[in-house]
């Protein structure tokens, strides 16, 4: 049975769709045309899924054969679902997916979602405890603030999370494991793909086809932790 669910393809088109909270300025208006003419959102509508930017993630997936039975997956960010949702898909029965989300999610069964803010360290303490000391395969973080519109103070908080996504990925990935993380251009990333480098042997920038082009989101792929 299809999921009944807003089309959007990430937290801040979601908040647009909502309406309520957003007046119909020039920006938002075109958003949304053409957010409707988008293949990948009707393509999402057509199949059912939760957002268009599972496409992102099915692209980099396919690419970089990033999953394997049995894997142990960390999703950050997760909502409204559609990463874990389509790595549930791919692992079948084997290995573990948590979610993790501010916002809630619809369940997905064989993924145990938290609710909470990553930047809360009782919230990180949940996380580490599902985790039950066993190290991970795959950190995904499609993690994105809420954007004020202030671009400095936006990057600003776009870098926060990546960090502490990094930060955790530096401490439960396995040697071989792989972190696949949301980044935005602009201020600070630069030397946060220096961080990348210095922690990780192999460091690659993904931005999959279904990631707008004219969005300065792009993806970093790094595998091989350092010891
Ligand atoms: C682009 S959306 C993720 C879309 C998701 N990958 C999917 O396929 O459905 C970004 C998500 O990051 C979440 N987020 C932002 N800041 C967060 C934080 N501090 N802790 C947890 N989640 C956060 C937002 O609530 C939003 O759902």
């Amino acid at each position: 049975m299809k999921e009944k669910y807003v089309l959007t393809s990430g937290y801040h088109e979601q908040l647009l769709c909502n309406g309520s909270n957003v007046s119909r300025s020039k920006s938002s208006t075109r958003w949304l045309r053409e957010h409707f003419k988008d293949e990948y959102v009707k393509r999402a509508h057509a199949g059912g899924l939760r957002s268009r930017a599972v496409f992102k993630l099915e692209e980099i997936l396919a690419r970089d054969r990033l999953l394997k039975p049995g894997m142990r997956v960390v999703d950050l960010g997760a909502a409204p679902g559609s990463w874990s949702q389509a790595v549930r898909a791919k692992l079948g029965d084997t290995g573990q997916v948590i979610a993790l989300d501010i916002l809630p999610i619809q369940g997905i069964h064989g993924v145990e979602f938290l609710q909470g803010d990553f930047r809360e360290p009782e919230v990180l303490l949940r996380l580490e405890a599902a985790l039950k000391g066993e190290r991970l395969d795959l950190v995904l973080s499609d993690m994105a603030p809420n954007l004020s519109g202030i671009e400095v103070a936006d990057q600003a908080r776009t870098m926060e999370l990546a960090d502490r996504a990094l930060d955790f990925a530096r401490r439960w990935l396995k040697p071989d494991g792989a972190l696949l993380i949301k980044l935005f251009q602009g201020a600070g990333i630069d030397q946060f793909i220096c961080d990348l480098r210095r922690d990780f042997r192999r460091v690659s920038m993904r931005k999959p086809k279904a990631s707008r082009t004219r969005s300065r989101e792009t993806y970093a792929l790094v595998r091989g932790r350092r010891a």
